[in-house]
Formats: structure tokens, C-alpha cells, sequence
């Protein structure tokens, strides 16, 4: 294995100054990210999870700190072809105008390369959307179909790092677990590094070796996904183990 991405002391500042003991919504995340790993990021919301990854992916930009891909600071590459290899997949998938066709072939194209159209029907059928209509109009999908096509038009670009945003969070549990399943198989097959956003403490025990824990401003916990399940290292993260396994318990 080797390090893909390096995250050196990143701080993002905090929008709403008031009631918050600190300036910055997270700061000194520290970590170094292996190729393949999958890492799982918990944590209560408001932390910055989704924030972290976004600026992971230069959708927004770091305040302080840096972020190194290939061993390349951010501020030496292009953002569009940081993006490419770095992509963030949210939990509010936005589709483009047009069809589900168009929505799967046109980042490939935006990206100058070729639809591969055989994949996407792979990919279709292994996410349970092989029935889907491919010519219906992707502002006419459920939540949950808009985010699988949402999904599948990343994978399509084949990046590196690709940063998931509770990806499963508007599917029913079926759905949820072909497409747990499908980014399993696709990691073994292509070693794409994932770093997943998750509120499923058993999909992050399934899924991933890593686990990062947000909590008080700050990557708070990083430990192997046994270590911190069977004893956090940190109260906080106690608490929020045994409050994830009473909720799911319900
Ligand atoms: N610089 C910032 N960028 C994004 N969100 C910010 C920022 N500063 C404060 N916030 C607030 O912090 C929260 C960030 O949440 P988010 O990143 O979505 O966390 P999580 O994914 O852990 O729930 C939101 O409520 C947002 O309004
Ligand atoms: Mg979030």
C-alpha cells in the first residue's frame, strides 16, 4: 500500500461564530490515507463530516492547512483534474437536466472521455435499477434511484479517492446493502480508496478497516474499525457508540 492522500493540519473555518467555543467548524484533522483503504467517518451531525469531504474534494477550499494527492499539494494542481481523481458523492444527489442516459453518459463526456455504456448496465444491475427507464427524466426519480445514478455517474469517472457521502441513506435496506455490496466488489476489483460517511455502525464494520471519529472541532479518533467499535479510545466516542447501538436497537 501506498499513501494517495495526505491530510496535513486542515482547518475550516465556522460560519456561525456564535454559541461555538471556536473559530473553525474542524481543525487540526491530521492523516495519512492508504491506497486501497476504506475508511468509515462517524460521528454526530454538525461535526463537519460532509464539510471535510467536500473540502477533500475542492468543492469548498481548505482555510488553513493542506491536503497532498500523489504527493502533490492541492495548490499545484488544477482543480478539475483534482476533482477527477477526488470525487465526492452527496447525499443530496442533484441530477442533470435530461435523461437518466444523459445524466450516466455526460460526466464521462465533460471528463473527455468515452461513456462506457456496458459498465453503467453493470453497475445499473448490480444497484437493483435494471428495470429503471433509461430515457425517463432524472428530475422524475425517487430520492433513492437519484441517488444509485448519482453514484454510478462517479464510478463511471473511475477516480482514485471517491468520498461518499451517506450514500445509503435514502435507500430501503435491500437497496442499500446491493449497493454496499457493489462498491465492495468494485474496490477489490479497481482498488479505489473510499472514505465513507456512514450513521450504520454495522455498515461501517462491514465495510471498512478505518474508522474516523468527529467529535469536538476535530478528527478526535483514528483507529482500526475493531478497535474503536470494541473499546473508543475517548468518553465522546463511548457515548456515541452506545448512542448509535441503542438507536439502532429501536
Ligand atoms: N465553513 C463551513 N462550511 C460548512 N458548514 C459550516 C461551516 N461553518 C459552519 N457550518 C455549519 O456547520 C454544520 C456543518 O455540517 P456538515 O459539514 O454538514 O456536518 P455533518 O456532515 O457532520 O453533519 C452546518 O450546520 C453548517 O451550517
Ligand atoms: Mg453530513
Amino acid at each position: 500500500m501506498a499513501a494517495i492522500l495526505e491530510i496535513q493540519r486542515l482547518a475550516k473555518h465556522s460560519w456561525n461564530q456564535d454559541n461555538r467555543e471556536s473559530p473553525y467548524l474542524f481543525e487540526e484533522v491530521s492523516a495519512v490515507i492508504q491506497q486501497p483503504e476504506c475508511i468509515s467517518v462517524i460521528g454526530p451531525s454538525g461535526q463537519g463530516k460532509s464539510t471535510l469531504l467536500r473540502t477533500l474534494a475542492l468543492l469548498d477550499m481548505p482555510d488553513q492547512g493542506d491536503i497532498s494527492y500523489a504527493g502533490i499539494s492541492y495548490r499545484e494542481k488544477d482543480p478539475r483534474l483534482w476533482r477527477k481523481e477526488i470525487c465526492y458523492v452527496a447525499q443530496q444527489a442533484v441530477m442533470l437536466p435530461g435523461s437518466v442516459e444523459d445524466n450516466l453518459g455526460t460526466a464521462s463526456r465533460l471528463h473527455g472521455e468515452v461513456y462506457d455504456v456496458q459498465l453503467a448496465e453493470q453497475l445499473l444491475e448490480e444497484t437493483l435499477l435494471a428495470g429503471l427507464d433509461r430515457k425517463k427524466n432524472a428530475s422524475e426519480l425517487s430520492g433513492g434511484e437519484k441517488q444509485r445514478i448519482a453514484l454510478i455517474r462517479s464510478l463511471l469517472l473511475r477516480p482514485a479517492v471517491l468520498l461518499l457521502d451517506e450514500v445509503t441513506a435514502s435507500l430501503d435496506n435491500i437497496s442499500a446493502r446491493a449497493v454496499e455490496h457493489m462498491l465492495q466488489q468494485w474496490q477489490a476489483r479497481e482498488g479505489t480508496t473510499m472514505i465513507w460517511v456512514t450513521h450504520d455502525l454495522e455498515q461501517a464494520a462491514r465495510t471498512s478497516s478505518r474508522t474516523w471519529f468527529m467529535s469536538g472541532g476535530t478528527l478526535l479518533e483514528d483507529q482500526q474499525t475493531i478497535d474503536f467499535f470494541r473499546q473508543p479510545a475517548t468518553e465522546a466516542g463511548r457515548q456515541f457508540v452506545r448512542f448509535l447501538a441503542s438507536e439502532a436497537a429501536l
